[in-house]
């Protein structure tokens, strides 16, 4: 077998990456549950956080699952108008469209993150999201902070929470 020259493209065609979906209990997570329980196949590259709103997701959690190791993030939630929270999806979609210009600066290419409206009946609709998410990301292989210029000037996660949000009593 031939070894790869060091300048060639590394093929990640077998690569599976991770992928953290923090989805809306109201919604995109019944989506989920939907998908599952009517057996609609997607890639099981998927580890899901479920939060009580999209409006629940800080900037960090997104930041945090890069550091540690997500490939790639599908932030989603209901809807806008459907939020069980009346106002916490128009909040997301702001603060994620800062979030993806963050990451652009930080060097983080935009396919590792996504922001979708899914409802709780749209269980085939989540499941094509995941497969195109899955596709996009693999060809750009494993996820490393070093790779992303400018990515270790960003505050950790530690040092952006006061402490005392994490002390325990
Ligand atoms: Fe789903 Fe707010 S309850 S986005």
């Amino acid at each position: 077998m031939i070894p790869a020259m060091p300048d060639q493209e590394p093929n990640n065609s077998d690569f599976n990456p991770k992928i953290l979906g923090i989805l809306c209990y109201w919604c995109s997570y019944a989506g989920a549950d939907l998908a599952g329980s009517s057996r609609t196949q997607y890639p099981a590259n998927l580890r899901v956080v479920r939060v009580p709103c999209s409006g629940r997701v800080d900037p960090l959690f997104v930041l945090r699952a890069f550091e540690r190791g997500a490939d790639g993030v599908l932030v989603a939630g209901c809807h806008p108008g459907d939020c069980h929270y009346a106002k916490g999806n128009y909040y997301t979609r702001r603060r994620m469209s800062l979030v993806k210009r963050l990451l652009q600066y930080v060097g983080i290419p935009e396919e590792r993150f996504r922001v979708h409206w899914v409802s709780a009946s749209e269980g085939k609709d989540f499941a094509k999201i995941v497969g195109e998410i899955v596709e996009e990301v693999r060809p750009l292989g494993p996820f490393r902070p070093e790779l992303a210029q400018r990515f270790e000037d960003l505050p950790t996660v530690e040092s952006a929470v006061p402490e005392e949000a994490v002390q325990h009593s």
